[in-house]
């Protein structure tokens, strides 16, 4: 299993000093790192249709860069020029169980702001170019080795190659470098621009990336869940108006009313959770459907357990859960649970890595077990 070792610093110090604010470059951060996946498994991935894969190809000498979204074929390997190239394969903990495990050693940071495990395979020189992402993330060096350049802040403004269909900062310039061995990892906050390309063939880089929804996702996404929820009657009141000067004026008293109005919704937390518990939730692939053929019955469910049983979260699903009130919400995949206040440790379990807690309302705890083996957020291990 591989651990994580923050060496002298502890994750309480990396958050006040790195987290969001500067890269860090942690060597043998996981000591003799085991590989969760070997490189022709990550290919047979990148073939496989629901599977979200790249492949970025670099002319060296006249700078031309291309980009293939997969699935992918033997034949599209096979064509690949000797250097120069890297395939990267998005959310690999959906499809492959120990990349949770690895995962599960970030714990410090709130899973619901994780995103997924991204593995990129690189012949020597590979690379997807100097750019910057608008994610925290932590690169992960799995096999072979790969030089990593970072350097400076960079936004939507900042100059950009518009010849090539990945990012390119032509104007990027490193401040730091540093080759990688298996088992180093380097921590780039959002916005600071990175390049990293392998030094000889067989480079595997793992990406823990992070998600923070825009204020424009916030924004949109919030006001359609609020809108959903209100009625026609509900509107811009003015009772206390008084006669305007001129009648063409928007005065500050109309703003504020307005202002009072959104106020209203923005300053509900149970509202404000609510949404936020169900979007950060959300599936990552939301067009595959998890839910069993065949839908379970509370009964046979708890038959199943009674008889030994047991449950496995799917791979791909989003959990969280928060304080409401007296009770406790469960989020699954975009969907919201209501819970008493004795459920909380049943909810704290269902979110985490180890075992379930049934608590001491079995009969709660199977009827919403159900519910989530039937939305797909739980398989049977049979
Ligand atoms: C990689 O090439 O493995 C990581 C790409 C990145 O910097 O986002
Ligand atoms: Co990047």
């Amino acid at each position: 299993m591989n651990i994580l070792n923050l060496g002298e610093l502890t994750p309480e110090r990396f958050l006040r000093e790195y987290w969001q604010k500067k890269p860090l470059l942690i060597r043998q951060a996981f000591a003799d790192f085991q590989p969760v996946i070997e490189p022709d498994e990550l290919a047979g991935l990148a073939c496989e249709e629901e599977v979200e894969a790249r492949l970025v190809v670099q002319s060296p000498d006249s700078d031309d860069w291309s980009l293939r979204q997969g699935p992918f074929d033997e034949q599209d390997f096979a064509s690949l020029p000797a250097s120069h190239w890297t395939l990267l394969v998005q959310a690999v903990d959906h499809w492959v169980p120990d990349a949770a495990e690895l995962l599960a050693q970030f714990d410090f940071i709130p899973n619901w702001r994780r995103d997924d495990l991204m593995i990129s395979y690189a012949v020597d020189g590979g690379g997807v170019g100097p750019h910057y992402d608008n994610y925290d993330v932590f690169l992960i060096q799995a096999a072979g080795q790969r030089r990593w350049e970072v350097g400076g802040l960079y936004d939507e403004s900042s100059p950009r190659r518009d010849d090539a269909p990945v990012m390119i900062l032509p104007e990027w310039t490193a401040e730091e470098s540093w080759v990688l061995e298996p088992g180093d990892m380097l921590y780039v906050p959002p916005q600071v621009g990175h390049n990293g390309f392998a030094v000889g063939d067989g480079c595997m880089t793992y990406s823990v990336g992070f998600r923070a929804p825009s204020h424009a996702e916030i924004m949109r996404h919030f006001t359609d869940f609020v809108g959903e929820r209100l009625r026609g009657e509900d509107r811009y009141r003015d009772p206390d108006l008084d006669v305007q000067a001129n009648p063409a004026e928007i005065g500050d008293d109309a703003i504020g009313r307005l202002r009072a109005a959104l106020h209203r919704y923005i300053d509900d937390d149970a509202l404000l959770g609510e949404w936020f518990g169900r979007y950060m939730t959300e599936a990552k692939y939301p067009e595959l459907d998890q839910a069993p053929e065949e839908k379970v019955t509370t009964d046979e469910l708890r038959d199943f357990l009674a008889g030994g049983g047991s449950l496995s979260r799917n791979e791909g699903a989003r959990l969280a859960f928060r304080r409401q009130g007296e009770g406790w919400q469960l989020f699954a995949d975009g969907q919201c649970y209501e819970g008493s206040t004795q459920q909380g440790p049943l909810f704290a379990s269902i979110c985490g890595g180890g075992g379930l807690d049934l608590g001491d309302d079995t009969d709660f705890a199977i009827e919403l077990l159900t519910q989530l083996v039937n939305q797909g957020v739980f398989y049977s291990d049979d």
